[in-house]
């Protein structure tokens, strides 16, 4: 049994996000996903459309998500893995490198982004209409 984690913020939730989180599924056999906090958005400068309640409503209607839990901070990552007992961590390429020190606590792998889809992106077009 292969456990995975990932995070994100899923705001405006698009095709790739459920690209990600189809092949995150892939790699195991039960996916966690870390969903940020409002709070946490609020730290990294960061303001999503819909609230956490509302972006976790929508993940857990995702068939790859087994399991959603909260991000509040940059720092319990390592606290999740060992918690969860992860085995591979999992974030899209925009990220690649940057969390190479949890490699220490399980296999860490960063897939390729779907290109063309963002959700600063739906945000920019959507005000052009
Ligand atoms: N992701 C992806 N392909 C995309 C967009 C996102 O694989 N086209 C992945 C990210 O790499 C991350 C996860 O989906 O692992 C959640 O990303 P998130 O930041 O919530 O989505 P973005 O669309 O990138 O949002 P933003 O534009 O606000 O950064």
């Amino acid at each position: 049994m292969k456990r995975v984690l990932t995070y994100g913020t899923y705001d405006l939730l698009h095709f790739g996000h459920i690209n990600l989180l189809k092949r995150a599924k892939d790699l195991g056999d039960y996916l966690i996903v870390g969903i940020s906090t409002d709070g946490f958005n609020d730290l990294k400068g960061k303001k999503s459309y819909f609230s956490y309640d509302k972006r976790e409503y929508m993940l857990t209607s995702v068939k790859y998500v087994d399991e959603i839990i909260p991000e509040h901070n940059w720092e319990q990552k390592i606290d999740d893995i060992k918690k969860y007992n992860i085995d591979i961590f999992v974030m899209g390429d925009d990220w690649e490198g940057k969390f190479d020190y949890l490699k220490e606590y399980c296999e860490v792998i960063y897939l390729s982004r779907t290109e063309g889809i963002s959700t600063t992106e739906i945000k920019e077009n959507l005000r052009c209409v």
